[in-house]
């Protein structure tokens, strides 16, 4: 059995969303690996959860080499008795509307956001199946639940993640593993920053609440959906999105 000191594997733990949702895993009292590919910013991770008070794991991976993903995620089951939470945050956008999207701009936002999700799932529900517990949480989007113009290949990627997550849900039910989705909206991280301002603007017009979130509302969220709390909840997408999607 696990104890609830549980290991807690975060993908694209370096900044932004990630970064959060490492605090707040620490927060509850569970040991916490980040994977990212950027090394520069791990390290500033690390300088961050050392501030907190607290320490972390971190690998520098690119989690499309599904052999160095793979062998990292088994070496850190072997490590801390299984993997109990898993959170699939690593994810990239390459925008370009339907009849300018190249091959390679699909391929490669399909390959990190969805295929790596999808072999970290593998990987980590052994030894879930193994612990009988387990907690998988994905990082999906509105634009995956609504469409978006210009992100075909971020919204395919983010509605698969759906309904990969709703399988998983139900093949790994009985074994007290539970997998959902977190799809936020508009949040304060460097990917909006990026935003023209009439786009941030007219964003704001769609959303009931009127302003961005930030990158503790989806943490917050996705510490519960880790939490002994939310063990009755499978299968699900919540919404981060200040009511846009409703
Ligand atoms: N920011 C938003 O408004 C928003 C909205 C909806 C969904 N999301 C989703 O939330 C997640 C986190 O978003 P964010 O805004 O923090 O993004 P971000 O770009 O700030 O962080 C993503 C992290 O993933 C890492 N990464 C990218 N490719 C990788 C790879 N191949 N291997 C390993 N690591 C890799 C990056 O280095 C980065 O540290 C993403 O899945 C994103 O699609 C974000």
């Amino acid at each position: 059995m696990m104890s609830d000191k549980r290991l807690a594997v975060v993908t694209g733990a370096a900044r932004g969303i990630g970064r959060a949702v490492v605090l707040a895993l620490l927060k509850q009292g569970r040991i916490v690996a980040g994977l990212d590919i950027n090394a520069e910013q791990l390290k500033e991770l690390e300088e961050v959860v050392k501030q907190a008070g607290f320490s972390c794991e971190t690998y520098c991976v690119d989690i499309t080499d599904t052999d160095a993903l793979t062998e990292i995620l088994e070496s850190l089951a072997a490590k801390h008795e299984g993997i109990g939470i898993l959170v699939n945050n690593a994810g990239i956008t390459r925008d370009k509307l339907l009849l300018q999207m190249s091959n390679e701009d699909f391929d490669k936002v399909i390959d990190v956001n969805l295929r790596a999700a999808f072999i970290a799932m593998r990987v980590a529900a052994r030894s879930m199946v193994r612990n009988k517990f387990g907690r998988i949480i994905s990082l999906s989007s509105v634009a995956g639940v609504m469409g978006n113009a210009g992100q075909s290949n971020y919204a395919a990627s983010k509605a698969g993640l759906i309904g990969l997550t709703k399988t998983v849900a139900r093949e790994l039910a009985r074994k007290n593993i539970t997998a959902n989705c977190v799809a936020p909206g508009f949040i304060v991280t460097e990917m909006t920053d990026k935003l023209p301002d009439v786009v941030k603007e007219a964003a704001k017009q769609i959303i009931p609440l009127r302003r961005f979130g930030s990158v503790d509302d989806v943490a917050n969220a996705v510490a519960f959906l880790a939490s002994d709390e939310a063990g009755y909840i499978t299968g699900q997408v919540l919404c981060i999105d200040g009511g846009m999607a409703m």
